[in-house]
């Protein structure tokens, strides 16, 4: 069968490095790619954003399954686009994806479906807004309730932190049509972890549970990026705790979703805290995380494709009877060890940063080592930067610890003009 895959950052990568080992697959392209997506499927010429152009491209090419990577075009309608009788998307619905584009619908159906999650306000008008962190004490999170490329949140310390974030999303509109509503939210304290469930609607079955590395310096400090690493499984999420989650989280939030009349496929990402008054949820994600799934797709030992059509066609429950599976059995559908991965980044990253420098040294990929690309081109032979993440080297091992000394090991190979990387991924499993 044909696969597309839609987007080309180092998730997209691993996505198609997965989706390739498929034996149902004769063909797969992806719409652009990127360096590494090069050597697995065919570059396809078609505007991601452009939902009509690439529902247009499946038909006509005869594509059994398209995969979108990023939020966006799941926000735009893509799999409204699809025609289900034709072509299998694997993708929530655009009503559905708002869990993702617009906080204040995924607030508003965690409070009314009882999902723990931060108690908050929402509001439309600034002046409202500013009376209200005039009448908070402590810190409080702010967030610009649209898509703001995963910068729409503000950690604010004082009211005067949530007063100035409140000024640049709502009156300088630096979001622009994002920040037209704002949440103003409780700030929780615990480990976050990141946990994605594949799901039909109804039924779901989780991946394992990974960590990400938001910001960009050593002991999480600094500004926040797209993701310095990560590494999975997270021990923090035992058995226990993972089956907690699923019956109190994931199970009700897909209810929610249906009986809001906005049921949903595709994957879906909960990104939680783990607090001492039991586990919240901070966000849903419509998509597979960047750069979780770089460290969850190589432990996976089942068909990656054989679950994506289950979840298109709403077979995810019969699968799991065949199986004798329940959602929260990731380690029957994953091979034991650890999975980490670093991110190789440009000098000056998540601010402004070079282009167009030349990479070499990467190592071949082994059993135990793969190196996902997300900013790189090819240009004359030659592999360039294009990005600020341009790549992300993952490794597997039997212990976390032997995973990151492979990985780093590797990364220290890889040269290219202004590389650097966090040194302390994994450090909160290892220091734990
Ligand atoms: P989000 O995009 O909602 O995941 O937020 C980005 C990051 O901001 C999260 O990964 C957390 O580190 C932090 N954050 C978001 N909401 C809260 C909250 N209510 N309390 C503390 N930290 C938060
Ligand atoms: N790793 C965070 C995200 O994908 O949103």
């Amino acid at each position: 069968m044909k696969v597309l895959i839609v987007g080309g950052g180092g998730r997209e990568h691993a996505l198609a490095w997965k989706i390739r080992k498929s034996p149902h697959v004769s063909w797969l392209g992806c719409a652009p790619g990127n360096g590494g997506t090069r050597s697995l499927a065919e570059p396809v010429d078609v505007d991601p954003t452009d939902v009509d152009a690439v529902a247009r491209y499946a038909r006509d090419n005869d594509v059994t399954l398209t995969v979108i990577g990023p939020e966006a075009p799941l926000a735009e309608g893509i799999a409204d686009a699809f025609d289900p009788e034709r072509n299998f998307l694997f993708g929530p619905s655009k009503r559905a994806a708002q869990i993702e584009s617009s906080k204040r619908f995924s607030k508003d159906l965690m409070q009314s479906a009882g999902i723990p999650t931060a108690q908050y306000r929402a509001f439309t008008d600034l002046a409202e807004a500013q009376a209200y962190v005039q009448r908070r004490r402590g810190p409080m999170v702010v967030k610009a309730s649209g898509l703001a490329a995963g910068k729409g949140v503000y950690v604010c310390e004082s009211r005067e932190e949530a007063s100035a974030a409140l000024g640049d999303m709502m009156g300088e509109k630096i979001f622009g049509e994002a920040g037209n509503e704002v949440i103003v939210e409780e700030y929780l304290e615990g480990p976050e972890v990141s946990l994605l469930a594949i799901t039909d609607g109804n039924e779901f079955m989780m991946l394992p549970p990974s960590q990400d590395h938001k910001r960009v310096g050593e002991g999480d400090k600094g500004p926040n990026t797209g993701g310095m690493g990560a590494y999975t499984p997270a021990p923090v999420m035992d058995d226990v705790l993972l089956e907690r989650c699923g019956n109190e989280i994931i199970a009700p939030t897909l209810q929610a979703l249906r009986e809001n009349g906005t049921p949903y496929k595709g994957v879906l990402y909960a990104g939680l805290i783990l607090t001492d008054d039991g586990p919240k949820v901070l966000e849903y994600n419509c998509r597979f995380g960047d750069p979780e799934t770089q460290v969850v797709l190589p432990l996976l030992s089942v068909d990656l494709v054989d679950l994506m059509l289950m979840s298109a066609a709403g077979k995810i429950g019969s699968m799991q009877q065949q199986l004798n599976l329940t959602p929260s059995n990731w380690k029957r559908i994953s091979r034991t060890g650890y999975a980490a991965t670093v991110v190789l980044a440009s000098k000056g990253y998540p601010g402004p940063y070079a282009k167009g420098q030349e990479i070499t040294n990467l190592p071949k990929e082994r059993d135990d080592l793969v190196v996902f690309h997300a900013g790189t081109k090819w240009e004359d032979g030659r592999l360039l930067t294009s990005g600020g993440r341009v790549l992300n080297v993952t490794a597997i091992g039997g212990t976390l610890n032997k995973a990151l000394e492979t990985a780093y090991e590797a990364a220290d190979q890889i040269q290219f003009e202004g590389k650097f990387m966090r040194r302390d991924i994994g450090w909160r499993a290892l220091n734990g």
